[in-house]
């Protein structure tokens, strides 16, 4: 039997602005799941849980990648949690649910989507992200130093298992027209590799796979909701599942490159830079709408039932990388609009910017 681990997120409302999504909307999100997922026999477990203001359904089944009941399954849980944003009068009720009606599959319709299938291990441990105010591009300096450095991954020298390696699938996510991908191998095509993975608004990793076995190791939501919709509706605050343990990187190699806090874009209104902060899970957002978060959740699953998470962020080693990457928002917020603190044009939340600058433009005279 294989199983399929998906996971579909939304915002669909917060209290207090972009903060965290109300207990009654979690509530709704949770029972409509189990009513008509669960009871009916669509999935063999789900979880539930936020990051910031998006709350995710993670989900085990055996209908495969993609799978419309699924895909439905979650948009009309995310509907029955937006009538209670609207009734509770949350902020951005619904701000993530793009369409109208659901058309077969939640991609291309706001929700960010992250799904693999797999025949088990006899033990099948992995990984859940969930980041918040921030752009898919956010996980590829984390991937690419999980599975392609021995600085983070001491099992590429030690073991077996992955001397050969892993595949990167990498998405061009500015092409609309289908999904414009290329594969690369890791250790040969290393610095084919970086040089895509430096533009993180533009080359996003959507899979990464064991060179050894062939199996999915990791897989991201490369949804970018600027792409969809034509302007800008909020941040896509991207998801992610990684296989651990056997021929994939073990936990604590995955969880390594995460002391970094790296600069990604997002943070305030969707428009500057700040440092990816490693956060428990159901997490709120707090100073300058940031910084943008991500959270971690280990499970084992077994015949498609998932343990209880166990929180990968929630351990003192991590409240000293919380700390350092407190520091290093507080350094990037003191220069305020100027330079590299706030994104290019093309990356800013708001047309007010681009009409400004059009009516200084005509301003200007030449000496
Ligand atoms: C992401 C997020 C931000 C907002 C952005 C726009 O979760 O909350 O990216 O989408 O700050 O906010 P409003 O709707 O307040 O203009
Ligand atoms: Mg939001
Ligand atoms: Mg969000």
């Amino acid at each position: 039997m294989k199983t399929t681990l998906a996971v579909i997120k939304a915002d669909i409302g917060s209290i207090g602005g972009h903060i965290v999504p109300s207990r009654q909307l979690i509530a709704e999100v949770e029972s409509y799941v189990k009513k008509n997922g669960l009871e009916k026999g669509l999935l063999l477990d789900f979880n539930i849980s936020h990051t910031g203001d998006d709350v995710a359904i993670l989900m085990t089944h055996t209908k495969g990648k993609g799978n419309e009941e699924i895909h439905k399954l979650a948009w009309d849980a995310f509907i029955a949690g937006t009538e209670v944003a609207k009734k509770q009068g949350l902020y951005g009720a619904g701000q993530d649910l793009l369409k109208d009606s659901f058309s077969g599959n939640v991609k291309g319709m706001g929700p960010a989507v992250a799904e693999m299938e797999f025949e088990e291990r006899p033990n099948e441990p992995f990984l859940f992200f969930a980041a918040d105010k921030t752009d898919p591009g956010a996980y590829n300096l984390p991937l690419f130093l999980a599975f392609t450095s021995p600085m983070h991954n001491a099992g590429l020298m030690l073991s077996p298992a992955m001397k050969d390696g892993f595949k990167f699938v990498i998405m061009d996510v500015a092409y609309t027209e289908g999904d414009r991908i290329i594969e690369l191998n890791a250790p040969e095509d290393l610095y084919d590799i970086a040089a895509l993975l430096r533009d993180n608004q533009r080359f996003v990793v959507e899979s990464v796979y064991s060179r050894g076995t062939g199996d999915i190791a990791a897989t991201v939501s490369t949804t970018r909701l600027h792409n969809i919709a034509g302007k800008y509706t909020g941040k896509d605050d991207p998801v992610m599942l990684v296989r651990v343990q056997g021929a994939f990187p073990a936990t604590g190699e995955v969880l390594s490159p995460f002391n970094i806090g790296h600069y990604v874009a997002g943070f305030m209104r969707g428009s500057h830079t700040g440092p990816l902060m490693p956060v428990k899970r159901n997490s709120t957002i707090s100073y300058f709408d940031g910084p943008p978060v991500v959270s971690s959740s280990a499970y084992c699953v077994h015949n498609g039932l998932l343990t209880e998470p166990a929180d990968a962020f929630d351990h003192p080693y991590w409240d000293y990388v919380r700390t350092n990457v407190s520091r290093k928002a507080t350094e990037i917020r003191q220069q305020g609009f100027s330079g590299l603190a706030m994104l290019p044009y093309g990356e800013l939340e708001y047309g007010g910017i681009v009409e400004k600058m059009k009516k200084l433009d005509g301003k200007f005279t030449v000496r």
